[in-house]
């Protein structure tokens, strides 16, 4: 195949971690990454090089660039955690070497070269080659979100309980987990903070939406707590609100925090509910639970997502699809536009 010498990618301007606090809001993407012309990046081993035809922007790509994710930034190198491209070069690996040519979804993990960028490098294990009849759209966001989403509903049916509380439920994450739910015939109690959401999550499957902004949502949480009486709480927010629903819930809840969208601190109004009524605090973080899910349940959830959006029971919701010689200028405007994802077309 013939590849260009050179290529165009949005780069990060710094290294490491961040010590400045700050939420997944993006005001702007200047502070972070630059426009550059880079020389294609050579792969080896199980290294696969993928022509991007679309990548997402997800909280975490944001927190990333901001220096404020799981991993540290590498300046100069491209961010971008996932998105949807042909494989064009491999490295000597044989198993690399059999996805040339296929379209895969992929996710760049620790690559360190990103897929906000006309080629990525992505792990060959971390490509999922895609089957006819899955848009782009949703083959760009077929790991992060759908994989979290299986892997998260799974705890709730650990758990048992019919009724589960989701926070920033109108993200796409809890939409596909609130249309999994109620499918298995559970009971989502979608917490939002527009009441023009209201409806949507009742369309996706939500059993109880509350808008967290209502005079009414305290008296509202605790009469909705009372008759389902959920143990697992899904947060993506953390602060006051998030404390005050933990606080809210009875006996034996599980309050697990996978995202950190308000980023004011998060108090534990009630300590004594930790010692007295068993209550408990956890994290979930997709990165960890591929590392610790047997390979049977990584690749069940990989199948169970592809055929969700194949057979259109998952979908994902576009705001817009950006060139990448204009993401700088129109990403953060498109970003602040509420239900649904924002692409970058390299
Ligand atoms: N831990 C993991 O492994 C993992 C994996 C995947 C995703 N996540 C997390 O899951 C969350 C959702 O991701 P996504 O891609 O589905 O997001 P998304 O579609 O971009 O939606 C984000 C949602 O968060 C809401 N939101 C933002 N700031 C908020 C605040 N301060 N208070 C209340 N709600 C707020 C937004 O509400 P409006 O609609 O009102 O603007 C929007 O509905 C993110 O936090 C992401 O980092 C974590």
């Amino acid at each position: 195949m013939n590849l260009p010498t050179t290529m165009k990618a949005l780069i990060q301007k710094h290294e490491g971690y961040s010590r400045v606090p700050d939420g997944s809001t993006l005001e702007s993407l200047e502070p972070y990454v630059e426009e550059a012309t880079l020389d294609l990046p050579p792969v080896t081993g199980r290294q696969v090089l993928v022509k991007v035809g679309l990548a997402s922007i997800n909280p975490s790509d944001v927190m990333f660039i901001k220096g404020l994710y799981g991993q540290p930034r590498v300046k100069g190198r491209p961010a971008g955690f996932e998105g949807v491209g042909e494989v064009v070069a491999a490295g000597e690996d044989a198993y690399a070497r059999s996805l040339i040519g296929r379209r895969v979804a992929f996710a760049t993990g620790t690559t360190n070269w990103g897929t906000w960028a006309e080629y990525a490098i992505s792990e060959a294990p971390g490509c999922i080659p895609i089957e006819q009849g899955v848009r782009d759209e949703d083959a760009a966001a077929l790991i992060v979100n759908p994989l979290t989403a299986l892997a998260m509903f799974d705890i709730v049916k650990e758990e048992g309980e019919k009724a589960f509380v989701l926070t920033a439920a109108a993200s796409q994450l809890c939409k596909l987990i609130m249309n999994v739910a109620r499918e298995e015939g559970f009971r989502p109690i979608a917490i939002v903070r527009r009441d023009d959401q209201i409806p949507i999550l009742e369309e996706a499957g939500a059993a109880h939406v509350l808008n967290e902004k209502a005079a009414d949502f305290p008296a509202r949480l605790k009469e909705v707590v009372k008759a389902e009486q959920p143990r697992i709480l899904l947060d993506a927010v953390t602060g006051p609100l998030a404390a005050k629903i933990f606080a809210t819930m009875g006996r034996g809840a599980r309050w697990i925090i996978y995202g950190r969208l308000d980023d004011t601190q998060t108090p534990i109004p009630e300590p004594g509910q930790l010692i007295f009524m068993q209550k408990r605090i956890e994290g979930f973080w997709l990165t960890d639970w591929m590392r610790r899910a047997g390979a049977e349940r990584r690749a069940g959830v990989i199948t169970e997502a592809q055929k969700r959006f194949r057979d259109g029971r998952w979908s994902t919701d576009v705001t817009a699809i950006v060139p990448l010689a204009d993401a700088i200028a129109r990403v953060p405007g498109e970003l602040a536009k509420p239900n649904g994802k924002v692409f970058i077309a390299p």
